[in-house]
């Protein structure tokens, strides 16, 4: 099978996993359809499409390692549902002020900004309802003792110590673009983008009871993927096309934000793309697990145009 066909089918089983854990409006009874609104918000957000990179990084850490997909499951659900409410709540007018994702309109300009807050909300939440199901799973006492290091992981790479503290700095530093050197820059790149990476990489790697020294390494690969990607991400707003982004570009520069490409330009930002990557790709070839399609994946997100 070649890479195409095998990313199409991965996909498509990370969006199987998260239609068998996202709640559906029909799933609702009784009294409880009074959260009809929001679930559907909640399934119009997910449910749109998207690249699925988190859950996919789990997925294949996990294969490589020769862990069990089952118990993988109800975290590629959840680790993709918290990466949605970030998107859900980036986009609204108090943030980033976007009004397309993934082709579609953004979920507050379709069901209003209090029924976006309550999705974000509401996939975070339920994100670690899904997470907590790996408990159910478990087989071993070294199986539940693995889950409970994924959520230690999961827990804190969305957090302060990660994404919520990465977009607190970005917004910090729209309303201050002089005092954004290039450490807060990395900081902002390194929490709003790679921890949720980093999150995918190890948690996959845990749960199949890799080794310390493994994980670690991976944490490492996954930071500079994750930087990598945002990089990409903030070339692609300048350079990219709005059609096959599914998202405007010119995005940042609407917001005055300071970024990759406005503080080293066009062509050191698609070098340092490629510079990061291929010290990932080196240590990630130092692993002993070895995983042709993973990699090749990471080889791909370098040249990526959506
Ligand atoms: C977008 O993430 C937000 C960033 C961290 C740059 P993705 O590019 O992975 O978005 P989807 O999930 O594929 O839409
Ligand atoms: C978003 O970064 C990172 C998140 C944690 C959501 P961006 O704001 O650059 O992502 P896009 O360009 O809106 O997808
Ligand atoms: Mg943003
Ligand atoms: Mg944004
Ligand atoms: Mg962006």
């Amino acid at each position: 099978m070649n890479f195409e066909q095998n990313l199409m089918e991965k996909t498509a089983y990370c969006e199987n996993v998260l239609h068998t854990y996202l709640p559906t409006v029909d799933s609702l009874e009784g009294s409880d359809r009074c959260a009809g609104v929001v679930v559907d918000a909640m399934q119009y957000s997910v449910m749109a499409g998207g690249k699925r990179l988190r859950p996919l990084f789990i997925c294949e850490t996990c294969r490589m390692y020769g862990g069990r997909q089952e118990l993988a499951e109800p975290f590629m659900a959840a680790l993709e549902m918290i990466h949605n409410y970030s998107l859900v709540h980036d986009d609204m007018p108090a943030m980033d002020n976007d009004e397309y994702r993934r082709g579609l309109k953004t979920t507050w300009v379709k069901y209003g900004e209090g029924m976006a807050v309550l999705a974000g909300d509401a996939l975070l939440n339920y994100a670690y309802e899904a997470a907590l199901k790996a408990f159910d799973l478990c087989r071993s006492a070294e199986e539940t003792a693995a889950v409970i290091k994924a959520m230690k992981v999961l827990s804190r790479n969305a957090g302060i110590y990660g994404m919520v503290g990465g977009q607190c700095a970005d917004l910090e530093a729209e309303k201050k673009p002089q005092e954004t050197d290039a450490e807060v820059l990395t900081y902002i790149h390194k929490h709003k983008t790679a921890c949720m990476i980093e999150s995918g990489f190890q948690i996959g790697a845990i749960l199949a009871g890799a080794p310390c020294e493994d994980v670690e390494k991976l944490g490492k690969i996954a930071e500079n993927i994750g930087i990598a990607f945002q990089i990409q991400d903030d070339i692609l707003d300048v350079i990219g096309d709005s059609e096959e982004l599914g998202k405007l570009t010119g995005s940042d520069e609407k917001d005055g934000k300071v970024t990759y490409v406005t503080m080293y330009g066009l062509e050191k930002a698609a070098e340092d793309v490629r510079r990061m990557t291929d010290e990932a790709l080196t240590l990630f070839d130092s692993l002993e697990m070895p995983n042709a399609f993973l990699r090749e994946l990471i080889v791909r997100l370098i040249t990526r145009t959506k």
